[in-house]
């Protein structure tokens, strides 16, 4: 008998036919945001799953689904995945690295333009029938080309943008980041490495790419803020949490930075009601990975570690090491 899966999210169809030819499929076309308690029901006697980051999985959710032995999430972050639960449990877990890399920094370039040049906020201003005439300052922004990033996180998709930054568009690229990188890395990026603080103080344009952990939350606060030149723009395509989202919409209002690009929230799909009443934000629905390609990629990516481990013992992009469950 073909082991049994449960896909929790929303899947291609492809990539669902894919898994059939492995295993009998039990998926959630229908699109139902589950509770922890509905999603250890649905769990009841599958091997495996696909989860994205809206599916935790934790010691009590592993304790009530014991056939449970592979869990497979859809997104290179994996902040809902309790790693060392599912390690002591025998779960494996898998995320989804290097496919959405190029992808992601291009939305993370994309947010930043948008946000410096203040490309949404001139649309809304077009759209609402404000547009009289030009004016010598209608929108003017803050300048991106030649001017000073600051990249917090430099994992994969920070030197990605590093390299955009710097070979792209001329700026200068600091970057801060739990280890330095190799000296030929810095060299490829064009970065140079700086104290958190140092990078807030100089950069015009502040990029934050660091994964959550409870090490990372709130890295940046309003004592943060309160470093950065108020003419300096704050983009996030990490995680909610990483900025202190009330803090963030209070300096906004005050004028203490300029702008911010937003594409994930504290407590996502909410989102701070003081950050909607601010005009200088450009916001987005956690979208930086979202292109057909890199959606398909991620999803197949995440079918294969399942058929991997379930079929050979062997998951293609582990994220903890495993003796595997009985
Ligand atoms: C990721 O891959 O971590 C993206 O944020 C999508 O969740």
């Amino acid at each position: 008998m073909k082991p049994s899966v449960f896909v929790a999210i929303p899947m291609f169809e492809e990539v669902l036919d894919h898994l059939r030819q492995h295993f009998e499929v039990v998926d959630n076309q229908a699109d139902t945001l589950f509770t922890p308690a509905q999603l250890a029901e649905k769990l009841q006697g599958h091997a495996g799953a696909i989860t994205t980051g809206t599916e935790r999985i934790d010691a009590a959710l592993l304790a009530a689904c014991p056939q449970l032995k592979v869990v497979a999430n859809m997104a290179v972050g994996f902040n809902n995945f309790d790693v060392p639960a599912m390690t002591a449990a025998g779960v494996q877990a898998t995320n989804t690295p290097d496919v959405l890399t190029e992808t992601t920094a291009d939305f993370g370039f994309a947010l930043l333009m948008a946000t410096a040049r203040r490309v949404t906020e001139s649309e809304h201003f077009l759209r609402a029938g404000q547009w009289t005439k030009w004016r010598y300052d209608m929108f003017a922004g803050a300048e991106v080309h030649g001017s000073t990033l600051g990249i917090i996180g430099m994992g994969r998709i920070g030197q990605g943008i590093a390299r955009r930054a710097a070979h792209g568009f001329g700026m200068q690229v600091t970057y801060h980041n739990r280890s330095r990188l190799s000296a030929e890395l810095e060299v490829q990026c064009q970065a140079r490495y700086v104290s958190k603080t140092e990078l807030l103080q100089q950069a015009d344009h502040v990029m934050l790419v660091v994964p959550y952990s409870a090490e990372s939350h709130h890295t940046i606060g309003s004592a943060e803020l309160a470093l950065m030149k108020p003419t300096a723009t704050l983009v996030n395509i990490a995680r909610g949490g990483i900025v202190d989202d009330a803090a963030l919409a209070q300096a906004l209002q005050e004028g203490r930075i300029a702008s911010a690009g937003l594409d994930v929230f504290e407590g996502e799909p909410q989102v701070h009601p003081e950050l909607l009443k601010c005009g200088n934000v450009v916001l987005t629905p956690h979208i930086a990975s979202a292109t057909v390609q890199t959606r398909k990629a991620m999803a197949q990516l995440a079918a294969d570690n399942l058929v991997a481990y379930l079929t050979r013992g062997q998951a293609l992009t582990p994220l903890n090491s495993v003796q595997g469950r009985a």
